[in-house]
């Protein structure tokens, strides 16, 4: 069997979370492969909205065992929360969550690097989640981290003394207040003792294995393509690769073993935080995008700013990474319009063109689009596919053609049971 891959194909909070949480009856491993608890995935169902920040998605479906996989950082404190908040749900992890040795910790220490790295940046800040990402993915790749797999060794405490006082004298250069530290260590110390109940394991032999012996696993992402360190809208993306590379490197899957890559996007646009965004709307429909949308962070409870669908950029997502199926989320909140926005192409100083270039900043790029008929219909209540307005169709069928792949899922509102399939194999 090979591994598919579920990810964002915009600036995040495509609706990652609900998908995967559809899709779990389908698999027996779900497996987080990048990013930390700077992602916020909701699932809602039964009457529960629930919001998962590192716990992979497939958590609450019987049978099935959730990875954290070793591209992903870990911050003690928010995940011992995590666990809590299931708990009271009455979903029991013990059995069927399991972290990788290999997985980063976020230390009480990186979350205040993060803050002073975005005060010292003043007006230029990235608009981070503030939750340590940055920092510990630079401790990793300058060979500093400390790893799930410490947590249990002799020597754990002494490391983290080491790596404390060097992030100590970066933050008197920043001259951060450093005042809470003490506390927050005390807290961190005993949720990284907490975490000793769960298996750690070597993630990229059980999921090998796993594949040897055919079960099905589904890798998720987090955050989108237009946020990855290599390919999104640089300085103002995320520190890890959350494009499909992301998911061999952060799970340990050879390229030769990914199998469906699903890229989710939302009907329209949106992103939070700072950075270039071609199709922001400034005006009445972005603000009523963002009403009907309820388009705040799950993380942060930040506004995002929201614009019409762009395909340049939707188009090199795809492209990057190797996207077989497509599925359209938040089809309803369009509704409201009379007429839909497509942009096709940019206007790139003075020129007319149809790719994604190096610079997206607003100075350089403005949107050109197509305008298609709305279908002011409430699409909420609808579970058959032949009971779409054919105005949606048509934007279907329009996005289908400018992508060259299958639309394969329309969602048509948050709960599980708002989410029409156009293909039989993942109905
Ligand atoms: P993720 O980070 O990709 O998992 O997405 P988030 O959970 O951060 O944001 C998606 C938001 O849209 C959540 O509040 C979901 O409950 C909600 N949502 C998901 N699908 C739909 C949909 O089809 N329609 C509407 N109206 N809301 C949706
Ligand atoms: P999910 O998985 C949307 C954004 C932040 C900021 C930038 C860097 O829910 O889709 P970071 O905290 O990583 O240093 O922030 O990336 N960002 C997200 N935006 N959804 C997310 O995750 C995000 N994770 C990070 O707003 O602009
Ligand atoms: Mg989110």
């Amino acid at each position: 069997m090979k591994v598919d891959v579920l990810l964002g194909l915009q600036w995040g909070d495509e609706g990652k979370g609900k998908i995967v949480d559809v899709l779990t009856p389908k698999y027996d491993i779900i497996a987080r492969f990048q990013g930390g608890p700077n992602a916020g995935h909701t699932l809602e169902f039964n009457g529960i909205k629930h919001v998962l920040h590192t716990i992979p998605s497939g958590i609450f479906r019987e049978n099935t065992l959730n990875i954290v996989g070793n591209g992903v950082v870990i911050d003690p404190v928010i995940f011992k929360k995590e666990i809590n908040a299931l708990a009271e749900l009455g979903v029991d992890v013990k059995s069927n969550l399991v972290l990788s040795k290999k997985a980063h910790l976020i230390l009480p220490t990186h979350r205040l690097l993060d803050a002073a790295s975005e005060k010292a940046k003043g007006k230029e800040k990235i608009g981070s989640t503030l939750k340590g990402i940055g920092p510990t993915y630079m401790d990793k790749t300058g060979r500093n981290g400390l790893r799930i797999g410490d947590i249990s060794e002799v020597y754990f405490l002494e490391k983290y003394k080491t790596l404390k006082q060097k992030h100590l004298s970066l933050l008197a250069q920043f001259e951060f207040d450093t005042s809470e530290l003490d506390a927050m260590e005390k807290t961190w110390l005993a949720a990284a003792e907490e975490l000793k109940k769960l298996k750690h394991i070597d993630s990229e032999h059980e999921l090998n294995n796993a594949m040897k012996t055919g079960k099905a696993v589904l890798a998720e992402g987090a955050q989108g393509s237009l946020l990855d360190i290599d390919f999104g809208s640089y300085p103002f993306v995320t520190s890890s690769n959350t494009v499909c590379a992301g998911a061999c490197t952060g799970l340990g899957i050879a390229p030769n073993r990914i199998g469906e890559v699903f890229g989710i996007f939302k009907a329209y646009c949106t992103r939070v935080g700072s950075g270039p965004f071609p199709t922001e709307l400034f005006d009445d429909d972005g603000e009523l995008m963002q009403k009907e949308g309820n388009e705040f962070g799950a993380t942060t409870g930040r506004p995002r700013r929201c614009g019409w669908i762009d395909l340049p950029a939707l188009k090199y997502a795809c492209m990057i990474n190797g996207v077989t199926k497509l599925i359209m989320m938040k089809a309803d909140v369009l509704s409201c319009f009379d007429n839909i926005k497509v942009c096709t192409h940019y206007n790139y100083k003075g020129e007319e063109i149809s790719h994604f270039p190096y610079d997206v900043a607003e100075s350089l790029v403005s949107p050109i689009y197509e305008e298609l008929p709305g279908w002011k219909q409430d699409l909420t209540g609808i579970t058959d596919l032949d009971n779409l307005p054919i105005q949606l169709i048509s934007y279907v069928e329009f996005l289908e053609k400018e992508l060259e792949l299958p639309i394969t899922i329309i969602s048509v509102g948050p709960n599980r049971s708002q989410t029409i399939h156009r293909d039989k194999a993942l109905a």
